[in-house]
């Protein structure tokens, strides 16, 4: 077994060859996920929701992502393993050194945090104190009061162009992925083509060039909340290891996500 590293996924990007990704917040899920062909994973603030039963991801604490990141870590050791920075751990580049140390120490290889432009300076002094980063754009979960709900980004002309001058302000400044989630699949078509690093959608359609679902909406534990851009893989018969295999494939293979999961305008 090898340590999957960004270089890998620079070279995937090169090579147009889609991967896919997924949260994780223990070991158990972590292991499995690794012996069905996963080698990028995420200690998502989504487990404020999936592991803690809250309604939004505010109340996750640096702490909390600490604790996943090491349990993950433990049975993904060769994973490329990316540890979300949590809402209001990066408001200052001074408290996102303090919060981005504390979660490299504890097992991750880089950070993500969400925002666009006003994080370009937190990026490069990351990146420049070896601390790799990970931008998310679009549907931004923590922001979810200023946006007054979770919905579809990008939609009109003036915010796709902003979410690409964003993304590109992100490149600049040194950030070596990008998560765009639920933006129509033309926003994220042309913001795939128009950065070098890799593009890794959700609810962004089969044209970015990695995908990442949360754990629990792949295997069907999300219930009736699942998000319209989710599939349940365990639905289709098999255990668990078939549905993370099936997922891996399909995703692989350009076949998921299909139209029905994704957004058109
Ligand atoms: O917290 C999370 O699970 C995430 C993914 C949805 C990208 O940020
Ligand atoms: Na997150």
């Amino acid at each position: 077994t090898t340590m999957t590293t960004i270089y890998h996924v620079h070279r995937w990007k090169q090579q147009q060859q889609k991967f896919a990704s997924i949260t994780a917040y223990d070991a158990a899920f972590a292991r499995l996920f690794t012996e069905q062909g996963i080698k990028v994973m995420l200690v998502g603030d989504s487990l404020g929701m999936t592991m803690q039963g809250h309604a939004s991801t505010l109340p996750v604490t640096l702490d909390d992502i600490i604790y996943h990141t090491r349990c993950v870590r433990r049975g993904a050791p060769y994973c490329l393993l990316l540890a979300d920075m949590p809402f209001m751990s990066y408001a200052t580049p001074a408290q996102a050194f303090d919060s981005a140390s504390a979660l490299m120490r504890a097992g991750a290889n880089m950070v993500k945090l969400e925002g666009g432009a006003w994080l370009a300076d937190t990026v490069s002094a990351l990146t420049e104190r070896a601390v790799p980063v990970c931008g998310h754009l679009g549907l931004t979960p923590q922001s979810v009061n200023i946006f007054g709900g979770y919905k579809i980004h990008g939609r009109d002309p003036t915010s796709a162009e902003q979410l690409l001058t964003d993304a590109l302000a992100l490149e600049h400044a040194g950030a070596q992925l990008l998560v765009l989630e639920c933006v129509p699949v033309a926003l994220a078509e042309r913001v795939t083509q128009a950065l070098a690093i890799s593009v890794i959608g959700i609810g962004a359609g089969a044209v970015t060039d990695g995908q990442i679902l949360v754990m629990h909406d792949a295997l069907g534990i999300t219930g009736s909340s699942s998000p319209s851009f989710s599939n349940n893989f365990l639905s289709a018969g098999g255990d668990l290891a078939a549905a993370v295999r099936c997922y891996v494939q399909e995703v692989e293979a350009g076949r998921f996500p299909t139209t029905e999961h994704s957004f058109h305008s």
